[in-house]
C-alpha cells in the first residue's frame, strides 16, 4: 500500500518499522518542532531499552517522517508519544501509526489503549476520536511545562485473534 507524495506528486511508499538508535537524529528533529517540552536523546534511548516500550517510525521514501510509541503492561497499552513532521501532516501518517500501535497492542493481548492529550490540542483529539478513542476523564494541570489539563482518552481493543 502506498500513500504520501513527493514534490513531483508521485506516490511514495510508507513503511512502519521499529525505532532504533539510528533513527534518533531525525526523530529528535521532529520532536523539537512538535512539542513544547521535547524528549531528549537520553529519554529515547531509555525508552528503547524499556522492556514494556514499543516504538515505531514511519518512513516515507526511506526518510523518518513520524513516530509513535507506547507502553504495554498486562492488558493495557498506553500511548506515550506520537508526532508527524509538519510537512507531512494530514496525509494519513498519524492514522497509520496509531493503527500500527493498536495492532501491536492487540497482538500482545492488551484489551484497551489509553493516552493523555493536551486540552488545547484539538487536532490530535480529532484524530483520536476518528480512530475510536473516547474522552473518559480530565487530569487537572497534568502537563508540568504549561500547567495545562490533560484529557484522558481510551479505546477498547479486540484482543488477539482466536486460537492465537
Ligand atoms: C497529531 C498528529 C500526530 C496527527 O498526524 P497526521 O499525520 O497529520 O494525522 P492524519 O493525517 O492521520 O489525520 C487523520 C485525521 O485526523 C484529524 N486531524 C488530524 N490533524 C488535525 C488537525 N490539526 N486539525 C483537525 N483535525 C485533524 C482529521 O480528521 C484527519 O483527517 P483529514 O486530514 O482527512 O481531515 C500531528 O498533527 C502532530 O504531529 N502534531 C504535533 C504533535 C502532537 O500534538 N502529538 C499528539 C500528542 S497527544
Amino acid at each position: 500500500m502506498t500513500s504520501g507524495c513527493d514534490e513531483s506528486g508521485r506516490a511514495e511508499r510508507v513503511t512502519i518499522q521499529p525505532m532504533t538508535p539510528e533513527h534518533l537524529a531525525a526523530v529528535l528533529d521532529i520532536e523539537r518542532i512538535s512539542f513544547p517540552s521535547a524528549w531528549t536523546a537520553d529519554s529515547y534511548l531509555r525508552e528503547l531499552r524499556n522492556p514494556n516500550g514499543r516504538y515505531f517510525v514511519a518512513l516515507v521514501g526511506g526518510r523518518v517522517t513520524g513516530y509513535a510509541g507506547m507502553w504495554v503492561v498486562a492488558d493495557e497499552a498506553h500511548i506515550s508519544t506520537i508526532a508527524v513532521h509538519p510537512d507531512h501532516r494530514r496525509r494519513g501518517l498519524g492514522t497509520r501509526l496509531l493503527r500500527h500501535l493498536a495492532a501491536v497492542a492487540e497482538s500482545l493481548r492488551a484489551r484497551q489503549i489509553t493516552l493523555e492529550v493536551r486540552r488545547s490540542n484539538l487536532g490530535a483529539q480529532a484524530l483520536y476520536a476518528k480512530m475510536g478513542f473516547q474522552p473518559v476523564g480530565l487530569r487537572p494541570r497534568y502537563y508540568a511545562d504549561t500547567g495545562e489539563d490533560g484529557v484522558l482518552m481510551r479505546k477498547a481493543l479486540a484482543g488477539p485473534p482466536e486460537g492465537d
